[in-house]
């Protein structure tokens, strides 16, 4: 199962925008890749509903969509149409018909204590350089949270960006965390830096 700070495992898959290798698609973008249990299921089709409407928000954020489940491409594309003319909704990020399960088990989303057949909610957070940066899985009852799936992907950019951490319940636009002082050096100018302090390992700064 691939962890936090692992190379994401690379593959080719048949998807309901063409073939990809993985690797290629990941170039100079985040991928933002998630997979749901099955086509033509409510709490997937609330879900994949909200990654779609969200597209410009991911685009924005360099960070191309990516989904899986275990079913083959006709069904894929029977349930694109489908929520297309029921609601308007196009899913017009790439979706892996990964039928022979090889993708799902790779990336640890086939839980059988869940589901034998139908991939867990996972959702990988991928930077361009192909390292995996975060990983969320949830079980078949229960759909993910889009402010927090946004959340995290600006959090990870920030921190990256900026060199900081994130603390609890942070959004976009709260202060961070600066690193704690390693050197008695960096200790007495951290104590001169007038950073919002509780002591001196625990400072915050606006960016
Ligand atoms: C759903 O998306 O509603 C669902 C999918 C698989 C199992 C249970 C629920």
């Amino acid at each position: 199962m691939p962890k936090i700070g692992d190379l994401a495992p690379d593959f080719e898959a048949v998807t309901t925008t063409g073939k990809i290798k993985f690797s290629e698609f990941n170039k100079e973008s985040w991928v933002v890749f998630f997979s749901h249990p099955a086509d033509f299921t409510p709490v997937c089709t609330t879900e994949m509903t909200g990654f779609a409407q969200e597209h410009d928000f991911f685009r924005l954020h360099n960070a191309k969509l990516l989904g899986l489940s275990i079913d083959s491409i006709h069904a894929h594309m029977g349930w694109v149409n489908n929520v297309k003319e029921k609601s308007g909704v196009l899913f017009d990020f790439p979706i892996i018909a990964d039928i022979d399960m090889s993708i799902s088990k790779l990336y640890g989303m086939l839980q059988p204590g869940e589901s034998e057949t139908a991939a867990v909610r996972a959702v990988f957070f991928i930077d361009p350089k192909g390292k995996i940066r975060l990983v969320m899985y949830y079980p078949m009852n229960v759909g993910r949270s889009m402010p927090e799936i946004k959340r995290v992907l600006v959090a990870l950019q920030t921190a990256e960006e900026h060199k900081v951490s994130m603390p609890l319940n942070w959004q976009p636009g709260d202060k961070v965390i600066v690193p704690a002082p390693k050197t008695l050096a960096e200790l007495a100018e951290r104590e001169q830096s007038g950073l919002e302090m509780m002591d001196f390992y625990l400072a915050k700064k606006s960016l």
